[in-house]
């Protein structure tokens, strides 16, 4: 019974963020009703299960999932190109969400260690360094909205 309903819940949220053309992540679903699904791991695999029976991806059923990418430089997340870019810290956003990626950089540094990316960023490392650049951080191994962000850097800048 509690499987059943637990499906319903992660159906319906499914279905409210499809029809409003909206988008939700694994961990808003669950938050939505901590009680029913008791934790996180019930949610991603019923997403899984869901997507799988459905042979739809997790793009098409309207989930994301949780953005924990970093950028700091002339890169943004918009539906149209910005006039300016500004300089502060930016959450990557899931591709699910739609927007696009807009950058104008010379060369971009990737780094793995979240604290390497404060510390440089604490330094004012970007304007110190020639050039115009970008520095990233996954926080660990990068997700799907970090490495889709890469992805259309450099087909944007390739030099
Ligand atoms: C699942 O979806 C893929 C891509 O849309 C399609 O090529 C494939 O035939 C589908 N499989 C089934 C069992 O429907």
């Amino acid at each position: 019974m509690l499987q059943w309903a637990q499906l319903f819940r992660v159906l319906e949220c499914m279905h409210a963020a499809l029809s409003c053309g909206a988008y939700m992540t694994k961990r808003d679903i669950y938050y939505r009703d901590v009680a029913l699904f008791s934790n996180q791991r019930t949610v991603d695999d019923m997403v899984d299960r869901i997507a799988i029976t459905l042979n739809l991806s997790r793009t098409q059923l309207g989930v994301g999932a949780t953005s924990k990418g970093l950028v700091i430089g002339p890169v943004a997340f918009a539906r149209e190109r910005p006039r300016r870019f500004k300089q502060e810290t930016t959450l990557i956003p899931d591709p699910v969400q739609g927007l696009s990626v807009y950058a104008k950089v010379d060369w971009v540094l990737v780094v793995e260690k979240d604290a390497v990316f404060e510390t440089l960023t604490a330094h004012a490392f970007l304007d110190h360094a020639p050039g115009a650049g970008c520095l990233v951080t996954g926080k660990g191994y990068p997700d799907v909205g970090t490495r889709w962000m890469l992805t259309q850097i450099s087909q944007q800048c390739p030099t």
